[in-house]
């Protein structure tokens, strides 16, 4: 074997498809797990995955990654970088960690389900480096934060998170478990690889990387990297599955899962990566705006890579990037007002230099959410604290599970869209999510968003302390401003009045 190249043996090696003969082929594949739909095993064999790479290799190749990533860690461990980095840097971590971690897991059992009922050997092949990939992901960034729940306990929800009843991390559990912990492995392979790697995962993880070399946080920037140079390989394991289910007549099929996974994905990235971007970190350090992000790489590039496997662009392509300029400013204004819900402390980021930048990218910003903001900081200007938290509850989108929310202010355009099935009334943040629902009523029927949870009389007693409570988030751990307020300053007229902030 040592003297053969790899090309010369790796297509027999791979090859582990034989014919059973002690069950059915139908018993060993069901078409519920593989989602084959009806396309032959036969007709999967043209299956081609473009990286290739054999087990030695990739155990050569990971060791050496891990070894980098834990040496620049532990090289860095007594540099007092994490205590004079921006409050803000601190909270794109903690969302981070806290939203992804764990999600790492359900990406493993994404790929274990292609490992066991993938059609073709290539994609049981890279499904099974990407199942390893995967666990060696959970494993870093929960070993990473662990260090600094002593300086911070916000960091413990790095494991935390996925195990309570949080909004955010029920929106975060709802949309993976759709995209990838419930399905099918072509399903899975066009959802999570396709869609949520190629699509979006990749791109920031590259953009994160990048954000923390800038502020020099070299511990993540290396974590990060290491991360990404895994996610650009197994998330090749979607487009030759989509290539085969095209060749196969099954085009329509393929269309409705990417645009499904798409839709699903965009809402996460609007309020996780869209806030990070804007807002949590310092003016000084950003480079470009979120919604330039969005159209240099998820539509300047992503859509090139929907045409050329032959898929049209979804339906509603236009709609989701015309809420680029609005959604993730909606998203963080919420955050923010809600902030004692979360597990970690949003940064404002509405000094008068930061609105400038705002208005700027975003013109029109001031005369929609900057009003909004206007009442917030007369308030916090008059000592007036307790009026810039929430008092009712917001209607929860029964998709995404993130508050219906859009422009507010002179451009005002927020809308509910419902739908009534089966004697139960549904609401969505969009004509979009309405059609995720439609797609398949009975996979989402069921569940309770949380103020459905909470009008069940689930949430005892029904005040923001019970729902905090159940949240499990303990008054140490809840969220607050980032700086504590000292952006209100710079719009004090008298400068001596300051320190009585
Ligand atoms: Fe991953
Ligand atoms: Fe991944």
């Amino acid at each position: 074997m040592p003297m053969l190249e790899r090309a010369d043996w790796y297509d027999i090696a791979r090859d582990t498809n034989w014919t059973p003969k002690y069950v059915s082929q139908e018993a060993l594949f069901p078409d519920v797990m593989t989602g084959a739909q009806g396309v032959p095993m036969a007709q999967w064999q043209s299956y081609d995955e473009p990286y290739k790479t054999s087990y030695p290799e990739y155990v050569r190749v990971q060791r050496e990654k891990d070894a980098g990533a834990y040496s620049v860690k532990a090289a860095l461990e007594r540099s007092n970088i994490f205590a004079s980095a921006d409050p803000g840097w601190h909270s794109i971590l903690k969302a981070h960690y806290g939203s992804l971690a764990v999600g790492e897991y359900a990406a493993m059992s994404g790929e274990a389900r292609m490992v066991r009922f993938g059609q073709a050997p290539g994609m049981r092949n890279m499904a099974t480096f990407g199942m390893l990939d995967e666990n060696r992901h959970a494993q870093l960034q929960l070993y990473y934060p662990h260090d600094l729940v002593s300086k911070d306990r916000q960091f413990d929800w790095a494991q935390k998170a996925y195990h309570t009843n949080e909004w955010a991390a029920i929106a975060v559990r709802h949309t993976l478990d759709d995209l990838f912990m419930a399905r099918s492995a072509t399903e899975t392979a066009i959802m999570l690889t396709f869609a949520f790697e190629t699509g979006f995962t990749n791109m920031q993880f590259l953009g994160l990387a990048a954000d923390a070399a800038e502020t020099g946080d070299y511990t993540f920037a290396s974590l990060v990297s290491s991360i990404q140079t895994d996610e650009s390989r197994h998330a090749q394991i979607g487009g030759p599955a989509l290539e085969v289910l095209i060749a196969n007549g099954r085009k329509a099929e393929a269309q409705k899962l990417v645009d499904v996974a798409i839709a699903r994905t965009w809402r996460l990235f609007a309020i996780l990566t869209g806030p990070s971007m804007d807002y949590y970190t310092p003016i000084e350090h950003r480079k470009q705006s979120f919604k330039e992000f969005m159209q240099e790489w998820i539509v300047g590039q992503f859509e090139r890579s929907l045409i050329e496997l032959g898929l049209d662009l979804p339906w509603y392509w236009d709609k989701m990037i015309a809420e680029f300029e609005f959604q993730h400013h909606a998203y963080h204004l919420g955050l923010w007002f809600w902030r004692k819900t979360l597990w970690w402390n949003p940064a404002a980021a509405v000094t008068p230099e930061c609105r400038a930048w705002l208005e700027e990218k975003y013109p029109g910003w001031n005369d929609t959410f900057g009003k909004c903001w206007d009442v917030i900081t007369d308030n916090l200007l008059a000592g007036r604290e307790d009026l810039t938290h929430p008092e009712t509850l917001p209607v929860l989108c029964n998709m995404s599970q993130i508050p219906i929310c859009a422009i507010p202010g002179n451009g005002w355009n927020v809308k509910d869209y419902p739908l009534d099935y089966e004697g139960r009334t549904y609401h969505f943040n969009s004509e979009i999510d309405r059609w995720v629902f439609e797609q398949d009523p009975v996979r989402y029927r069921d569940h309770m968003s949380l103020v459905d949870r909470f009008l069940a009389g689930e949430i005892q007693p029904p005040t923001l302390a019970g729902a905090l409570a159940y949240m499990g988030l303990s008054p140490a751990e809840m969220g607050d401003d980032a700086h504590k307020y000292a952006w209100a300053d710079a719009f004090r007229p008298d400068p001596l009045a300051k320190s009585a902030a």
